[in-house]
């Protein structure tokens, strides 16, 4: 059985990393997708409410399931017991970092491997801060999130002048 983990802060999930999730979990046996605690980013929604805006964006997927963690991914996926780390590159500017990262992490796990999926050419863009910004700024996000988000951002950000 293949397991696999899609990490993130997902502050908020976009119909980006929605499409690097379907994707994948047709790949895999099954699919975690780790929402990140203790983020440096100083994220605009709780771990709950991150959590429940994904459980509802992939309630269609039944072999996935949402989990967080804490300290180093590596430690998490061996702890899960995946074998495959999912991250989707969506420009060059990515390719950097996340090379580094995952020639890190297979030197401290050999037996973890990165794949790396393309992100939608649509969503290439697109980040989890520029949603925020349009929405902090009273625009239509409603090509880049799940009309739930949608919803969800417009709660949060009653009462704020931006984000
Ligand atoms: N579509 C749209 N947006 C996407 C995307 C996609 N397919 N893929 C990434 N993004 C965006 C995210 O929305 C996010 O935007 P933001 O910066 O505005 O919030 C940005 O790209 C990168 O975010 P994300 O993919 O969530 O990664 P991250 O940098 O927040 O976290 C971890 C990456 C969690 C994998 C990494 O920090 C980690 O492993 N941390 C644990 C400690 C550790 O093990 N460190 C590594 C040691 S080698």
């Amino acid at each position: 059985m293949t397991k696999a983990i899609y990490p993130g802060s997902f502050d908020p999930i976009t119909n980006g990393h929605t499409d690097i999730i379907e994707r994948s979990a047709g790949m895999v046996d099954h699919l975690i997708i780790a929402v990140l605690k203790n983020n440096a980013k100083s994220p605009l929604f709780t771990v709950d409410e991150r959590i429940e805006m994904i459980k509802k964006v992939t309630s269609h997927l039944k072999n996935v399931s949402v989990e967080t963690f804490d300290g180093l991914l590596i430690d998490f996926a061996k702890k899960s017991g995946a074998s495959v780390i999912v991250r989707g590159l969506r420009a060059v500017t990515d390719f950097e970092y996340e090379l580094q990262m995952a020639q890190t992490n297979r030197v401290l796990a050999p037996s973890v491997d990165t794949i790396f999926l393309t992100t939608n050419l649509k969503y290439s863009y697109l980040s989890s801060s520029i949603v925020k910004e349009i929405a902090g700024y009273g625009g239509d996000i409603s090509e880049f999130v799940s009309p739930y988000v949608e919803k969800m951002m417009k709660e949060k950000l009653k009462g704020r002048d931006t984000v």
